[in-house]
């Protein structure tokens, strides 16, 4: 009898938002002799792999780390190169994502990001915003702890002004304080490049999510990757708190 043969991701339905820390772009870069620019150059390539195989195994929600609000720490040039290379995705990959039916939402704090980019970014928006496929979100100038503030701070200000009760305050009310207001919360969190930690990312948002750290470096990361961190998925047990069995 002939083996059927393994179908490189398990016929059970695929997460319906995978959000992923893309990291490791200096050190691919740095293992190769060239500029840390050249990693996240190759890391912009690595970006559009990950929305054509969301799109392709069915995911609903991709949220990429794109830029933290730590990383405007880092030294000017670098910035200017992140920066650079957004400017670039949203003018260049746009038509693309919308002929391929997806919805681009960008979260982070907007007051940060040059006009230009704000500019885009709106436009990007509105033009995709009645597609279905997948909605791409970036996280960009993001920050976990700076969302949760500005929630507390928008919510506090409702109590003042007599609008809202404080006993009304509940996780519901809450989270549609926050940028993923209408998104679900991630089901499978990704992190490359072996580093094991969240880095303030999503943390209202990742209370259960399932957790898979890849050795793979950000620029290296393909479908491959992609299904293996999704096979893990399924092999996990989520319990959301409750027994097992
Ligand atoms: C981590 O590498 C990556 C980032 C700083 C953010 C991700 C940025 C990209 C993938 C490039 C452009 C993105 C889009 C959406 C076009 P790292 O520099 O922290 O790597 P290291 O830890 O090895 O130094």
């Amino acid at each position: 009898m002939m083996e059927a043969a393994a179908s490189p991701v398990p016929a059970l339905p695929p997460p319906t938002h995978v959000a992923i820390i893309m990291d490791g772009n200096g050190r691919w870069a740095k293992a190769r002799g060239l500029p840390r620019t050249a990693g996240h150059k190759r890391g912009a390539e690595a970006v559009r792999r990950a929305v054509e195989t969301a799109r392709e195994l069915g995911v609903s929600y991709l949220t990429l780390y794109a830029f933290s609000a730590e990383n405007w720490k880092r030294p000017a040039g670098e910035v200017t190169d992140l920066m650079g290379l957004l400017r670039l995705y949203l003018r260049n990959e746009v038509k693309a994502l919308h002929k391929n039916g997806i919805r681009l939402r960008v979260i982070g704090d907007r007051s940060r990001l040059g006009d230009d980019i704000v500019a885009l970014i709106e436009e990007s928006e509105a033009k995709t915003a009645g597609n279905t496929a997948l909605t791409l979100v970036l996280a960009l100038s993001y920050g976990g702890r700076q969302e949760i503030v500005a929630a507390v701070r928008h919510l506090a200000g409702q109590v003042r002004a007599g609008a809202v009760d404080p006993d009304d305050i509940d996780e519901t009310l809450f989270s549609a304080n926050l940028f993923t207001a209408d998104i679900p919360d991630p089901d499978l969190v990704i992190r490359t490049s072996g580093e094991q930690r969240i880095s303030n990312f999503l943390l209202w948002q990742c209370a259960y999510s399932e957790l898979v750290f890849l050795d793979v470096l950000w620029p290296d990361f393909d479908r491959a990757d992609f299904e293996a961190a999704i096979r893990t998925f399924h092999g996990r047990d989520r319990r959301f708190g409750l027994t097992s069995g």
